[in-house]
């Protein structure tokens, strides 16, 4: 496996590269989610294509300075885990040489990222789009692999593709969770013991809503009220950020649960803040 901290270093080993190449963006503190994502990625490419992975903490889609900072970080660990994965390639850059000092063009999304997570994290998905955009740039994979645990990244991710007609296939991959449910984070180890216990509150929260399903109910209000009703009881700690169902199509609010329909969650434990979602589609 080699590794790169620079575009120029990057370039350099390129030319070895062996197509097809398909590529996963992380931010580190690798989990078996992430480690999901490595093994879709060599399915896609086969045994002589190129995998290729990056770690890079992006300051750019950080709306909270507190958790930039406590964003946990263990390189050492990580290329190890990318090793042990077969990944080819992994490029982890400094902030400080990947954006020139003055940069000053940004991508942004005006419609996907109105709800949800778009409307907590102000400016979130910009900054997503914007390192995503230079890292394909860099990389210039025919395949990148984003997971659903974050639906509205690869939502948004999509239709950059589509809008700015980039040369590279987008490969969703399933969550991957823990035994009891939770959806696997690199936040999650961020919790304390009791926080860490409650926190499947938010995936029976979400099965709960997908339960209703079955019976053909049309009102939205009825599949949050089902969840919302899992969501009480929960630690002091515990605050929700947003639960919202929209469309799977435009992520704007459902007045009708009559088309493919997505449940999302945010939620704080403390300074910790967890997200999931679960794909809903009345009879
Ligand atoms: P990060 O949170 O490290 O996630 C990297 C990729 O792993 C994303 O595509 C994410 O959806 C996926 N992932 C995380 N947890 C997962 C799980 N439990 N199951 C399946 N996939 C999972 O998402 C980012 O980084 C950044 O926004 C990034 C795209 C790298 C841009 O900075």
């Amino acid at each position: 496996m080699k590794t790169s901290t620079n575009a120029s270093e990057l370039l350099s080993f390129q030319s070895e590269w062996s197509s097809p190449v398909a590529f996963v963006p992380t931010m580190g503190a690798l989990h078996e989610g992430h480690l999901s994502l490595f093994r879709r990625a060599r399915e896609s490419v086969g045994d002589s294509g190129t995998v290729v992975a990056s770690i890079f903490v992006n300051p750019l889609q950080f709306d909270r300075p507190g958790d930039l900072k406590n964003y946990p970080r263990t390189l050492d660990d990580d290329l190890a885990f990318c090793r042990q994965e077969g990944v080819d390639h992994v490029f982890h850059p400094n902030a400080a040489e990947f954006y020139a000092p003055d940069h000053s063009i940004q991508v942004l999304e005006k419609s996907l990222a109105q709800h949800l997570c778009g409307a907590t994290r102000p400016g979130h998905f910009d900054g997503v789009c914007t390192v995503v955009l230079k890292l394909f740039n860099l990389v210039a994979p025919d395949f990148a692999v984003f997971g659903k645990k974050d639906y509205q990244q690869l939502a948004i991710i999509r239709r950059m593709v589509r809008d700015l007609s980039l040369r590279v296939e987008i490969i969703a991959a399933e969550t991957f969770r823990e035994q009891d449910g939770l959806a696997m984070s690199s936040r999650n180890r961020n919790l304390t013991a009791d926080d860490r216990a409650d926190a499947p509150r938010l995936r029976k929260a979400l099965l709960a809503a997908q339960n209703l399903a079955v019976t053909g109910e049309r009102s939205p209000e009825k599949y949050l009220a089902a969840a919302r009703q899992q969501l009480k009881g929960a630690p002091e700690s515990f605050r929700v950020d947003y639960l919202e169902l929209v469309s799977r199509q435009t992520l704007q609010p459902l007045a009708s649960v009559s088309e493919p329909a997505l449940m999302a969650v945010a939620a704080f434990y403390g300074e910790v803040r967890l997200i999931d979602n679960i794909e809903i589609t009345a009879r």
